[in-house]
């Protein structure tokens, strides 16, 4: 499936497996899952390698995935972005970084921050196995977001991934505002697709927007987000499950569809190209239409398309949940 972890990284993932009683892996996992789906932070549940382990199994694939997706889309809206350096910050064993070089293999550079030692003697065990130079040279730094004097290098290319959740609310605007600071390019923030990971991703766009960011997607606009509770604004990427995430998750599919929110913000100068509308949930395909839940400069709208309208039912009949959907254009 697309997004499914690079062969490298889920070779080097499975070899820290070896040996490991799948009794106690499955064990981990689950708790892990529980936990992270409660809206707990990784510090309660993450505190050796056995449950870093763990989460290779249970949440690695899936953040991969949902980041991966997040690094197409800004990839859409802006060609012209060639990320040189990359600060990968709440790393975690380097998902974002994993990400980041199969999106912009031009990458020379890369930093991976996180207040987890575990995480990151790991991160780096599983970097020096990429044949990417950016990845197998990377670095790591120990340090605490939420400490005002913590040192962050700039970076092209800054991505929050799955971390937000777990710092102080109060304290969530003040860190996004610092990290922009030290962004020369893209600032990519992505949540678990829950309404409390959306609230966030919400008041980060507000925050980056008044400190002159230019979004780049998911929102078609920078005005002010239309969307009311209870709905909030949630992507999904499917993807492959693993035989121990299976056994982990007593799954019965093998594959399972993580949901996330996200937003991209540039510097003004990236060349980006503009979208009329996204879509906002699955489209309803009938015999007689297709229908569009969107959201657009105006605020939120639905699209009908008659199929006797043949051009644009036949342009538009593949469009899926997430795309962008041009008026008059093709989605993309
Ligand atoms: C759910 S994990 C996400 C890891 C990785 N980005 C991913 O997507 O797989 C959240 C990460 O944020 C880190 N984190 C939490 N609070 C932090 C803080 N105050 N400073 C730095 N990192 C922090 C945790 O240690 C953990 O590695």
């Amino acid at each position: 499936m697309p997004n499914d972890l690079p062969d490298a990284l889920r070779s080097r993932a499975e070899s820290l497996l070896e040996g490991v009683s799948r009794k106690d892996l499955a064990q981990r996992s689950a708790q892990l899952s529980d936990h992270y789906r409660a809206g707990g932070a990784s510090r309660a549940v993450v505190s050796s390698k056995a449950d870093v382990t763990a989460y290779l199994v249970s949440r690695l694939p899936a953040t991969f995935a949902a980041v991966a997706a997040v690094f197409d889309e800004v990839r859409r809206r802006s060609e012209a972005f060639a990320p040189r350096s990359v600060l990968d910050v709440g790393a975690g064993p380097g998902t974002a970084s994993w990400a980041a070089v199969e999106a912009w293999p031009e990458i020379e550079t890369l930093s991976m921050m996180d207040s987890n030692r575990e995480f990151l003697d790991i991160a780096a065990e599983l970097a020096s196995g990429s044949a990417h130079a950016a990845l197998s040279n990377s670095t790591r730094i120990l340090g605490d977001l939420t400490h005002p004097d913590t040192q962050l290098p700039a970076a092209d290319l800054v991505i929050v991934g799955f971390a937000l959740a777990e710092l102080p609310e109060q304290q969530v605007a003040a860190i996004v505002s610092a990290l922009w600071n030290r962004c020369g390019g893209v600032l990519v923030l992505v949540e678990p697709g829950t309404p409390a990971g959306f609230a966030r991703i919400r008041s980060a766009r507000a925050a980056l927007i008044e400190a002159g960011a230019t979004v780049l997607a998911p929102c078609p606009h920078a005005a002010a987000c239309p969307i009311e509770a209870p709905d909030w604004c949630h992507f999904v990427q499917r993807l492959a499950r693993s035989r121990d995430h299976m056994i982990a998750k007593s799954a019965t599919v093998p594959f399972e569809d993580e949901k996330f929110s996200y937003v991209a913000v540039g510097r003004d100068a990236l060349p980006a190209s503009a979208i009329d509308a996204r879509i906002l949930a699955p489209p309803k395909v009938t015999k007689a239409e297709l229908r569009f839940k969107l959201c657009t400069a105006e605020g939120i709208a639905e699209k009908t398309i008659p199929r006797r309208d043949r051009q644009a039912y036949a342009r538009l009949r593949k469009a899926r949940w997430g795309e962008s959907l041009p008026t008059k254009g093709k989605p993309d």
